[in-house]
Order: C-alpha cells, then structure tokens, then sequence
C-alpha cells in the first residue's frame, strides 16, 4: 500500500478549463457545467509506502529476530555504552551494530524480503537510477521500553530508508512524520483538526508487526514516548543508491 500525503487529484491531461468542479448551473436543473478557475493541484508529493511481509512462517521468522536483537542488547557493550547517551532508557545498535545484514543470517534474510520493497517504491517514486542499485547499507535493531523516545531526525547519505517491526505492543507509539515544508510556511495558518491526511502538518502511521514501512531518507520522523509497558522493537534499515 502506498500512502501518498499530498497527491494529484485532478487529470492533468484534460485542458486546464475542463479540469475543475463539475456543478449544475442555477435555473438549469440537469445541464452540468465545468467550472473555470476552480481547480487545485497537489504537486511534490510525499510518500510513505507500507507493506506486510508474507504471513507463511512469519511468526517463526520474528521471534528468531527478536531472540537475535535481545541477545545483541545483552552482547553489545559498546552499544549499550552508547545507548546510556544517545538513546536513554532504550537501547539501539546504531552505532556499534548497524550492518546487521552482514552479521546475521536472519538479518541477511530480512534484507532479501526488502529488496523487492525497496523497487517497488522506487518504481512508485519513478526514480531514475541510471542502472545503478538501491543496496542496503545500514541495518539496525532499536527497543524501546517504557517511557522511551525516538527523537526527531532524517537519515542522512540515504536515499530510501525504512523500520521493520519486530514487536509492537498493543497501543504502542506509532512513527510519527513532519511536513518537509513546515519550516516554509510562515504566515500559513494552522489546518483544521479534521483535515485530510495530506493536509496535515504530522502525520502518525501506527506501528504494526510484521509490516514495514518505507520512505525517503530526507523525511524526518520520530516516535514519541513509548506509553505501554512492554518493549516496542524495530529494525531500521537504510538503501543507498550505488
Ligand atoms: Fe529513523
């Protein structure tokens, strides 16, 4: 599935006077007209893509995954150092186990489910590789316990970035996304509270296991507070273009 925040809703291919509101003239029931001027285009999309990997031996599939993030929490001195800093109350591999797809069968495994994700948002977004590759770069494990926050950030020398989760208890903190041009728009007043989704300036996609979601590393995110008393464990990954 696709989730695209702004979008094109109109055919471009019609002439700009025939693309607006369709509307019945006053005093002639029944004679529809176009309305010039009435048009509105939604241009620079920004979009989210969520799938779920294969139901058949996912359940197996996870829980060897989250043996494997547990045992690199408990293993992962530097990690854990780092984490005591960088990532309080939680722990991340980030920056000391972050190409687990090299380390790990499993995560070697994850790594091909997503290959076929990556290109299929790629093709969504029509990107223009040049006959080059999307090729994971980076693959880490990040748990959240109670109270835990992800803070605001972009993925930087990335061009599709993305989470894999692994365990997400029931009312857990879903990833929660920014308006690229929130900084540009000044003046704009506030949208209303029962806007559309492309419409608002954050926009919350609830975190699920066994989905992924996918997006371009210049999109900053966070995930707020953890508010359940379980651990929230995903796997966030990174493609650059090679
Ligand atoms: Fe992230």
């Amino acid at each position: 599935m696709l989730y695209q925040l702004s979008y094109v809703g109109i055919d471009l291919k019609k002439p700009a006077w025939n693309r607006g509101a369709k509307y019945t003239e006053p005093g002639s029931p029944g004679k529809a007209c176009y309305a010039a001027n009435m048009t509105t285009v939604s241009l620079f999309p920004t979009r989210i893509y969520c799938a779920g990997l294969p139901v058949r031996g996912l359940r197996a599939f996870n829980n060897q995954l989250l043996r494997e993030c547990k045992q690199l929490q408990a293993d992962d001195i530097a990690g854990q150092r780092w984490s005591k800093k960088n990532y309080p109350g939680g722990y991340t591999s980030y920056n000391s186990a972050c190409r687990m797809h090299t380390l790990s069968p499993t995560f070697a495994l994850l790594e091909r489910k997503l290959n076929r994700h990556v290109q299929r948002f790629a093709d969504a977004l029509q990107l223009d590789l040049e006959n080059r590759q999307l090729v994971m770069t980076d693959c880490w494990v990040n748990i959240m316990p109670h109270s835990v926050v992800h803070g605001l950030h972009l993925h930087p020398l990335s061009t599709i970035s993305g989470t894999y989760y692994v365990q997400t208890p029931r009312g857990c903190s879903s990833l929660k996304f920014e308006d690229p041009r929130l900084d540009r728009f000044m003046a704009a007043p506030p949208r209303r509270s029962d806007c559309d989704p492309e419409n608002k300036a954050w926009y919350h996609l609830p975190a699920e296991v066994g989905k992924l979601v996918m997006f371009e590393s210049w999109l900053r995110h966070e995930v707020q507070p953890n508010p359940t008393k379980s651990e929230r464990v995903s796997i966030s990954f990174n493609y650059s273009w090679f």
